[in-house]
Formats: structure tokens, C-alpha cells, sequence
């Protein structure tokens, strides 16, 4: 099989990081520009001379350039019915492409398919896609591209994460904490607090209930958080995200 990237920026490099991590066989192409030649010589891979030589020759293509220049760089290019694209440009609608021979799916992969843990959204289900997809981490198929929006606000929390984090590790190392252990500690404490909740079939308020002790730690920042509008100003960037993820139902 060959896996043709058009656009080599940021996240092609992760996923491409991650394809070869993951016992890849298949031939790995890249547009030109950005990061191609660094990933061809490190990886040992080919750049192809423009995108119409890379549609001739890919199977699947992945579109990772970004959002405003989605639509065009699918233009005018020799595709084939057989051929499957995989969109990963954020806020771009199915209806935004032009019409052309190959299925279009779109997908939204995290920096982490780097170390094959990116839990990615993906419509529609194209079983090519899928099971490419599963090896950056956990596939999750929707039902539809709505709902594949509002998953997508989840690349952006995904930062937002790493953000606590860091603020975690400032705040622990100005109370004289080691750099490195605080590191390790607060983000395996991230790793550990969502494995609890994506491997258990509890109800999450349950959980939160069982951890928040009455008089305890865990009460007393929540508490405070909610004072300071932690939940309303959470749920107000998602929704700042969502609206421009999808301008035209705003
Ligand atoms: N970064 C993330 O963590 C992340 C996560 C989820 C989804 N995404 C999505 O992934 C897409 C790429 O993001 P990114 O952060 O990787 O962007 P990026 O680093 O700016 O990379 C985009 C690359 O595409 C190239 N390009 C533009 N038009 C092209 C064309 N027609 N043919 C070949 N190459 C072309 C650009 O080259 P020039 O610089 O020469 O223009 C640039 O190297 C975006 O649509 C974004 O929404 C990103």
C-alpha cells in the first residue's frame, strides 16, 4: 500500500512519526514543501515533484495543509473511485471539497498518533481509513459530521490539558519541587485521572463524588475553582471553538 501525504507540516510529521513506529510496511510519499525533506531524510522517504504525481501514485492520501487552503489542493488532481482521502484539516465541511472520484473522509488526530496514542474522530467509517487510523492510537467512528464538529473541539482541549499541566509544574516548581519529577508526576497524574474514566463504566459524577471527600482536598479546590468560573469559562472556549469550527450554523 502507499500512504501519500499532501501538505507536510506539524501534525503530517507526527502521524507520519507514528505510521513508521508502528511496523509500517506500505511506501510513505510526501508533497513538497514544509517539512518533507527533513522527514525524507530522516525516514528514508520519498518527495514526490508536485501533488498530481503523489495523487497518481497513493492509495490513500492524507490532506494535512491547512484549513484555508483544504478545498484548493484537491483540485484538479487525477483521482481514482479505488483511492481514499483522509481529511485531518479542522472546520473544513465535507460539502467545502470539490467533487472528485476518491472517498473523502475526514479525521481529527492529536500530536500524540507521534507515539501511537492519539485517540482520533473519524466520519464517515471507510474501513481503509479505519484501519489506518487505529494505528495512532484508539479509532472512533461517528454517526455523523455534526457530531464529528463537536468532537472536534476536543483537539483544542487536548492543549488545554498540556496548558494544566504546565501550569501544574510552574506552580509545584515555585514551591521548590524538582522540574523533571513534578514533569513526570503531573503528567502521568493527566494519564492516570483519563484512564480511570475511559476503562471504568462508572458514572463519572460517581466517581468525582467518591474522590471528593467531604471536608477534603479535592472539595476544596473544586470549590474554589468554581468561584473563580472555572466551569463557565471551560464550557465558554469550547463553545468559542465550536463556533469557529462551524461559522455558518452560528
Ligand atoms: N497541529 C495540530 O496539532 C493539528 C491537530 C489536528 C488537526 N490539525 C489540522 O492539520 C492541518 C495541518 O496543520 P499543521 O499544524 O500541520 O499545519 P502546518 O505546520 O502549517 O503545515 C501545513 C503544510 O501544508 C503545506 N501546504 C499548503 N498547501 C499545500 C499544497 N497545496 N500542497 C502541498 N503542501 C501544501 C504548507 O506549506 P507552506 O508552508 O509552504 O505553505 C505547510 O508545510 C490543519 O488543517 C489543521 O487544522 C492540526
Amino acid at each position: 500500500m502507499t500512504i501519500g501525504f499532501i501538505g507536510v507540516g506539524h501534525l503530517a510529521a507526527s502521524m507520519i512519526t507514528g505510521l513508521i513506529r508502528s511496523d509500517h510496511e506500505e511506501t510513505i510519499l510526501l508533497s513538497p514543501r514544509g517539512k518533507s525533506k527533513e522527514l525524507a531524510a530522516l525516514y528514508g522517504l520519498d518527495i514526490c515533484t508536485d501533488n498530481r504525481e503523489l495523487t497518481e501514485r497513493a492509495d490513500i492520501v492524507v490532506l494535512a495543509v491547512r484549513p484555508v487552503d483544504a478545498p484548493s489542493a484537491l483540485e484538479g488532481l487525477p483521482w481514482r473511485k479505488e483511492q481514499v482521502v483522509i481529511s485531518v484539516c479542522a472546520g473544513v465541511a465535507l460539502s467545502r471539497f470539490p467533487a472528485i472520484e476518491a472517498r473523502l473522509v475526514r479525521a481529527m488526530p492529536l500530536t500524540a498518533t507521534e507515539i501511537n496514542a492519539s485517540p482520533t474522530v473519524f466520519y464517515p467509517e471507510v474501513d481503509r481509513a479505519a484501519r489506518l487510523i487505529a494505528r495512532l492510537g484508539p479509532a472512533i467512528a461517528l454517526r455523523n459530521e455534526d457530531e464529528f464538529e463537536v468532537a472536534t473541539v476536543n483537539a483544542a482541549i487536548y492543549g488545554w490539558a498540556q496548558d494544566l499541566i504546565r501550569q501544574s509544574m510552574i506552580w509545584g516548581c515555585k514551591q521548590g519541587a524538582d522540574e523533571k519529577i513534578m514533569r513526570q508526576l503531573v503528567a502521568q497524574t493527566f494519564v492516570a485521572a483519563g484512564r480511570m474514566i475511559a476503562e471504568n463504566n462508572s458514572s463519572v459524577e460517581q466517581m468525582l463524588k467518591d474522590l471528593a471527600t467531604p471536608g477534603g482536598i479535592t472539595e476544596l479546590g473544586l470549590a474554589i475553582l468554581e468561584q473563580k468560573g472555572q466551569p463557565e469559562a471551560w464550557s465558554s472556549a469550547c463553545e468559542a471553538v465550536l463556533a469557529r469550527l462551524t461559522p455558518t450554523a452560528t
